[in-house]
């Protein structure tokens, strides 16, 4: 192994010792108590949206498999409706956690009827009408597939009733991107749904990602294999052990910026960007990650191993009689046909360049692709990055105004 291959297996180590220590006992509130999370850290997406000056209404939307998911909406001009969908692991908070340079608090400030929703099985929708997620692991059996054909219809169809309108507009981040692909794709009815598609660091292909995303891609199948014995299926829940030791690791010690930050998060996102300073970067880590289902991670592992972006593989026989097939079949890209906008970072190892250019092969209606100015700009710095405001928003906004002026 050469020395590179051994730093990136031993980042792999790290990130899945951290990752795989799962329980869903409240370990949280014992590290906030022995810590100093910054006030910020321990709001909620209610609570932050109040602080910065604004009305907001929590609402709950049942999918037809009967999760229950928490909906926050921040009243604006209702015939303007913009859903915010989270990326991996992530919630509804991520969107205002930057305060008045986040882009939920700047939308609002633009008058958007302004809803950020949350998928399945974080902090915010650990909740099911029959399944309790403690004791059902059907509770988490689930991947993004999940993600877009029932939670992205349901809480689309929640705001369209809510609002009286007939379309919403969609800024996705990320695995918000994937799910809406996947909505698109599998229920094509949704297509006349959506006014128009924002995709910020979209993720669809996977199959030119850099640095340890690659490797873990690369070895997905055989990490499963291995923890499988393990029984794992909630990873880094907000309530969890692994929350509560990350939280320590990351924002108590001396070295933990550099540590968190520079030697285990920059690598996997795209190097470091001086955009998420070491004063945020705590308030980030109370709020992130917020949970997902191994299931998940296996499902991106697999459209990055299989080269191509599609459903979940459960092996030969499973997939027989689940797709008919002995492989699992391909999103069909071709019946997405909402106009999209692709916004990228040229310093993004996860949503790359090179991957653009498949999903541009493939995606009939892409209307624009914007690659934004600055060299240094990372996965994550389209959420958090501190400039994003002025480097990013303004081109979401343009966009929307240009699709919203009736
Ligand atoms: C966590 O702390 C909050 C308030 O600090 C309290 O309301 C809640 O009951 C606590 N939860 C557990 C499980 O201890
Ligand atoms: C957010 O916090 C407020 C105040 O503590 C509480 O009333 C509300 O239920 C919380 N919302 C969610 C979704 O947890
Ligand atoms: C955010 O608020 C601060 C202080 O309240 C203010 O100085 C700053 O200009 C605001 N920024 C934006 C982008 O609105
Ligand atoms: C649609 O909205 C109305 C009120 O605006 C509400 O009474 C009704 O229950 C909603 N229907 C669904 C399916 O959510």
């Amino acid at each position: 192994m050469s020395e590179r291959k051994m730093l990136s297996f031993f980042r792999i180590c790290l990130v899945l010792a951290i990752i795989s220590a799962v329980t869903s006992q409240t370990v949280r509130n014992i590290t906030a108590t022995l810590t100093k999370v910054p006030v910020e850290g321990l709001m909620n997406f209610t609570e932050l949206v109040q602080k910065y000056g604004y009305e907001v209404e929590e609402h709950d939307v049942i999918t037809s498999d009967g999760y229950i998911l928490k909906l926050f909406n921040i009243p604006g001009d209702k015939t303007r409706p913009v859903l915010l969908l989270p990326g991996i692991f992530g919630t509804a908070d991520d969107y205002v956690i930057r305060g008045n340079t986040s882009l939920a608090i700047i939308l609002a400030a633009s008058g958007y009827d302004v809803w950020a929703i949350n998928v399945r099985g974080t902090r915010y929708t650990r909740k099911h009408m029959t399944l309790n997620p403690d004791d059902d692991f059907a509770f988490w059996d689930y991947s993004i597939h999940e993600f877009g054909y029932y939670d992205l219809s349901a809480n689309i169809d929640y705001v369209l009733n809510a609002t009286g309108q007939s379309k919403v507009n969609i800024v996705g981040f990320s695995q918000g991107t994937t799910m809406t692909l996947i909505l698109g794709a599998t229920r094509p009815e949704y297509n006349e749904k959506v006014n128009v598609f924002i995709a910020l660091a979209p993720v669809c292909h996977l199959q030119n990602t850099r640095g340890p995303i690659a490797s873990l891609i690369t070895f997905g199948n055989v990490i499963d294999k291995a923890v499988m014995p393990f029984d794992l299926y909630e990873i880094s829940g907000y309530s969890s052990l692994t929350k509560g030791i990350m939280n320590m690791l990351c924002t108590q010690l001396p070295i933990s910026y550099e540590l968190c930050m520079g030697a285990v998060l920059a690598p996997l996102i795209g190097t470091k960007s001086d955009e998420m300073d070491p004063d945020f970067f705590p308030i980030i880590m109370a709020h992130f990650p917020s949970g997902t289902s191994w299931k998940n991670l296996v499902h991106f592992a697999q459209i990055g191993s299989r080269r191509s972006f599609s459903n979940y593989d459960y092996g030969t026989t499973k997939n027989l009689y689940k797709y008919k097939a002995f492989t699992p079949p391909n999103y069909d890209l071709r019946k997405v046909t909402f106009d999209t906008i692709l916004v990228s970072g040229k310093n993004d190892r996860i949503s790359t360049l090179k991957d653009m250019e498949l999903l541009k092969q493939n995606l009939v209606n892409v209307k624009d692709h914007m690659i934004l100015e600055p060299d240094y700009f990372n996965h994550l710095d389209h959420l958090w990055g501190r400039n994003s405001y002025a480097i990013s928003y303004p081109y979401v906004l343009e966009t929307l105004k240009r699709y919203n002026s009736h």
